[in-house]
């Protein structure tokens, strides 16, 4: 007698996670208002570039380099205190009525941190959103691996100036997740406005934010973690030069500038620059600009708070419910809000 016959068994392929690139440059060059935004800071009596310009391909990965640094201690803190509060804070999301969360990660980066995450929060749909799209897709392939039958949206956006999430994000439950104090690279008047942005109830029923914030501390740690003997935080910072240039298509030369990170107590934050080591012209298409040596280009604050301030910040944004968890030493700080 003939062995009855087995059907093979099907491998099911994981879902492709979407991608939306919201970037508008094109073949021809960068868009018209990141050179306009670019020349107006370069040009400016205190010259300027903002901090989202670190992250191109290789800034991301300075960037990951960074945060495993001796002396960059958000990074680790942060993530030791996610692991004892996991439960704490999966159990705090379901209490504020968010039942199917749609898991907003700005800035995600690798996505390590949401993926951590994700087993606990078990969202119905995780969006991660970064300035830096080639680096985002291949991150968003690999949740996509670990979590076949999660929907993942992966979205190319700066989200700096507006929070305008595509329709394909879902209303419903969101929550935003903005750990390792990127918020800090904010003012606390545009994180005020950004922050307004989440609780705005075009963003939907039921929201909260899960935020990640480096809090003050003894200026010698600080500007340590902003300034590391192996000189990555200087390869990150002079490494924005090298993307104006591949935008803007100017001319600066690495090599004449020096990496300065200076902890300004009143102001309460980390402040970088480069510096010019000698009188120096940078030029670019439509326009030009003479550095004297020792003039600055303002390219970072990293504003620190107290656990008070960021309190007093959310609940000024529109945040009702508020709670954190923090590391033994009070060095880091993880905060729930809920409108
Ligand atoms: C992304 N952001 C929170 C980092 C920070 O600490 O402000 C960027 C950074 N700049 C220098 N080192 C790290």
């Amino acid at each position: 007698m003939n062995a009855p016959l087995k059907r093979p068994k099907l491998a099911l392929a994981p879902a492709s996670p979407q991608f939306i690139n919201c970037h508008q440059a094109s073949a021809q060059g960068p868009a018209p208002d990141v050179a306009h935004e670019l020349a107006e800071g370069l040009n400016a009596v205190a010259a300027s570039v903002a901090p989202k310009y670190f992250y191109d391909a290789l800034g991301s990965q300075l960037f990951e380099t960074i945060t495993q640094l001796d002396e960059y201690y958000p990074t680790r803190t942060e993530a030791g205190i996610f692991d004892t509060a996991y439960r704490s804070i999966a159990e705090t999301v379901a209490g504020a009525g968010i039942k199917q969360p749609c898991l907003i990660d700005l800035g995600a980066g690798n996505c390590a941190k949401a993926a951590k995450l994700i087993p606990y929060l078990k969202p119905k749909q995780y969006v991660p959103v970064d300035i830096s799209a080639d680096f985002l897709r291949d991150a968003a392939e690999q949740v996509q691996t670990t979590f076949p039958a999660l929907d993942i949206v992966g979205i190319g956006m700066d989200f700096s100036a507006e929070l305008a999430l595509p329709p394909q994000v879902q209303r419903r439950d969101r929550v935003f997740f903005y750990p390792g104090s990127s918020l800090g690279n904010f003012s606390p008047d545009q994180a005020l406005t950004f922050l307004q942005q989440m609780v705005d109830p075009a963003q939907g029923a039921a929201r909260g934010l899960l935020l990640g914030i480096d809090l003050v501390k003894d200026k010698t740690t600080l500007e340590a973690a902003y300034d590391d003997a192996l000189g990555v935080t200087a390869a990150f910072n002079k490494n924005l030069l090298r993307h104006v240039n591949t935008l803007l298509g100017s001319d600066f030369d690495v090599r004449q500038w020096r990496h300065l990170a200076l902890f300004n107590e009143t102001e309460s934050r980390i402040e970088m620059y480069l510096q010019a080591q000698r009188n120096l012209m940078v030029h670019w298409p439509g326009g030009e600009r003479a550095f004297r040596g020792g003039e600055r280009i303002h390219t970072e604050n990293s504003c620190k708070y107290t656990v008070a301030s960021m309190t007093a910040l959310l609940r000024r944004a529109g945040f009702t419910q508020i709670s954190y968890w923090t590391d033994p030493k009070d060095w880091f700080a993880v905060f729930w809000a809920s409108v």
